[in-house]
C-alpha cells in the first residue's frame, strides 16, 4: 500500500504520521489516540467529529488526513491547560450541558471557534452556529446557555426561545 508522511501540529505538538493517501482525518486522529474525536454519521451531518483546523471547525469525517499537511489541529484533548479546563468546558459542566457526552467535544470546539471570532455572540448567533452539532440528549437549551455563559452573557434564553436549535 502506498503511504505518505503527514506533518502537522496537533494540540500544540508537532507530529509526523505515516498515512495512506485516502485516510480520513477522523480515522487518523483516533488512531493516534484522540478519542474525543467522535465517529457519528460519517456524512458531515452530525458534527460529532468536529475538530478545529487552523482555527476553523471542520468535520473530520469529510477531510482527508493528507489535507491537514502543515495545519494546526485542535481536538478536545488539547483544550484544557493542564488541570485548568477551558471556560467553555467549565460552562458546559456548570449548566448541565453534558449528558452522554458524545456530542460534547464537537459542540465545545464549534463554540470555541465562534467565541474566537465573536466573543459576545447573541443567542441567535449561538443557535445558528451550533445547528450543525446534533445532540440526542440535552434538547439544546443547556448547551446554548453554556456558550452564552462562557461568553459572559449569563442570562438564560427567554422562555419564548426555549426550543430546539433550528435546523
Ligand atoms: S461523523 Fe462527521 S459529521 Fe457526523
Ligand atoms: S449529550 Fe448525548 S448526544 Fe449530546
Amino acid at each position: 500500500m502506498k503511504t505518505i508522511e503527514l506533518r502537522l501540529t496537533v494540540n500544540g505538538e508537532a507530529r509526523q504520521w505515516t498515512i495512506a493517501p485516502g485516510d480520513l482525518l477522523l480515522d487518523i486522529l483516533r488512531r493516534e489516540g484522540c478519542y474525543g474525536v467522535k465517529r457519528g454519521c460519517e456524512k458531515g451531518e452530525c458534527g460529532a467529529c468536529t475538530v478545529l483546523v487552523d482555527g476553523k471547525p471542520i468535520n473530520s469525517c469529510l477531510m482527508f488526513a493528507a489535507q491537514a499537511e502543515g495545519c494546526d489541529v485542535l481536538t478536545i484533548e488539547g483544550l484544557a491547560q493542564g488541570d485548568t479546563l477551558d471556560p467553555l468546558q467549565e460552562a458546559f459542566l456548570d449548566h448541565g450541558a453534558v449528558q452522554c457526552g458524545y456530542c460534547t467535544p464537537g459542540m465545545i470546539l464549534t463554540a470555541k471557534a465562534l467565541l474566537a471570532r465573536n466573543p459576545h455572540p447573541s443567542e441567535d448567533e449561538v443557535r445558528d452556529t451550533m445547528a450543525g452539532n446534533y445532540c440526542r440528549c440535552t434538547g439544546y437549551l443547556k448547551p446554548v446557555e453554556a456558550v452564552l455563559a462562557a461568553a459572559g452573557r449569563a442570562e438564560a434564553p427567554s422562555r419564548s426561545r426555549r426550543k430546539a436549535v433550528k435546523r
